[in-house]
């Protein structure tokens, strides 16, 4: 009889720039406040990065190497999950690849690509992991997700400016012979793709572009593709509400997130944020939540911990995942 594949996270690393900007800071370049920023989205302060996505997601998967114990050739895959890479191409992954076997003389050329799917782009590269390793083709899998919004933001627009921040994170998925992930969710409204958006922003015959975002839209679809996509985990797997440990959602606005909590009936203290240290990181925002809630001790083995996202497609995901 053939063993169950399945596939589990072994490590993690973050990459956080140094640099802070606070909203004290904002309020020096727009018409904006403290309070109004902190009341309506929970945001004190956000990192701005003077590195590009390879440099700071190759940090982030060579931290996540040393806390799995591994090295880069034990990797079969590289996923970097973007939405601010700097060229069009090559894929981010392949600088990654090549930095974090600077020096190697026998350096591995395991497969590497990007994948862009708004914030919701860190969710989906781990089920692309995920998927991978149940077939069978490959054992392990460095997940990176990072962005650099700050680069894309008009920070004469109040209404964008207080929200983003920059970030790299990643995670080492391997196989196992019990879950680890349980199950995805994933889905797309295209037809609302205007909601959140940005033109190429190097390009030379329409100058610099910027992030561009009905929010209010994007807030109130926020709150329901995340409460839909939830629920159909949890029915699809045969969990309910009551036997999650920890409920991670992606970092926009924690207004959307306590709506979430209440609409769901999940206690608050199940539910874990940094929003008020980084803003909306867009594809790291995830997996820094879960990185910074394990560190804290809030993970425990045997814990079962439902994710959610949403991001400008508009897309939406969630995943359930057992901590072994
Ligand atoms: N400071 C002070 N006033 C402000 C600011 C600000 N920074 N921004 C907007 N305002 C004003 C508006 O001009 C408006 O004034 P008016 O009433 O005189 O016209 C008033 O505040 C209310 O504006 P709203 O847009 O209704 O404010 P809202 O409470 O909806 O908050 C926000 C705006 C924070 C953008 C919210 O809509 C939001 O968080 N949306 C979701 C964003 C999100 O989740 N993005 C995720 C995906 S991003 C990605 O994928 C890259």
């Amino acid at each position: 009889m053939t063993k169950e594949r399945y596939s589990r996270i072994i490590g993690s690393g973050v990459y956080i720039p140094d640099r802070i900007l606070t909203n004290r800071d904002l309020a020096m370049r727009v018409d904006t406040s403290d309070e109004w920023i902190v009341t309506r989205t929970g945001i004190r302060e956000r990192r701005v990065s003077d590195k590009d996505n390879p440099t700071q997601g190759a940090i982030a998967l060579e931290k996540a190497l040393k806390s799995a114990h591994l090295k880069p050739s034990n990797l079969d895959m590289i996923i970097c999950a973007t939405n601010t890479q700097e060229q069009l191409f090559p894929a981010v992954a392949a600088k990654i690849q090549a930095k974090i076997q600077e020096g190697e003389e026998e350096p591995q050329y395991m497969a590497a690509f990007d994948i862009q799917v708004g914030c919701s782009s860190g969710l989906y590269a781990e089920c692309i992991a995920n998927a991978y390793i149940k077939s069978g083709s490959i054992n392990t899998v460095g997940v990176v997700a990072t962005d650099t919004l700050t680069k894309i933001t008009n920070y004469s627009d109040r209404s964008t400016c207080v929200l983003f921040g920059d970030m790299s994170a990643a995670e080492i998925i391997t196989v196992s012979s019990s879950p680890g992930f349980i199950a995805f969710d994933l889905g797309t409204d295209g037809r609302i793709s205007h909601l959140i958006s940005c033109h190429i922003y190097s390009d030379k015959f329409h100058g610099k572009s910027y992030l561009q975002m009905d929010g209010k839209k994007v807030f109130n679809q926020a709150i329901r593709r995340m409460e839909e996509t939830a629920r159909n985990i949890l029915k699809k797997a045969n969990y309910s509400f009551s036997d999650i440990n920890l409920f991670l959602a992606h970092q926009a606005n924690q207004r959307i997130n306590e709506n979430l909590l209440e609409r769901l009936d999940i206690p608050r203290d199940k539910y874990f944020s940094n929003l008020e240290k980084y803003g909306n990181t867009s594809s790291p925002s995830l997996l820094v939540c879960r990185h910074e809630a394990k560190q804290e001790g809030k993970l425990h083995s045997g814990d079962l911990v439902l994710s959610v996202v949403v991001g400008s497609g508009l897309s939406w995901g969630a995943s359930l995942y057992k901590e072994i």
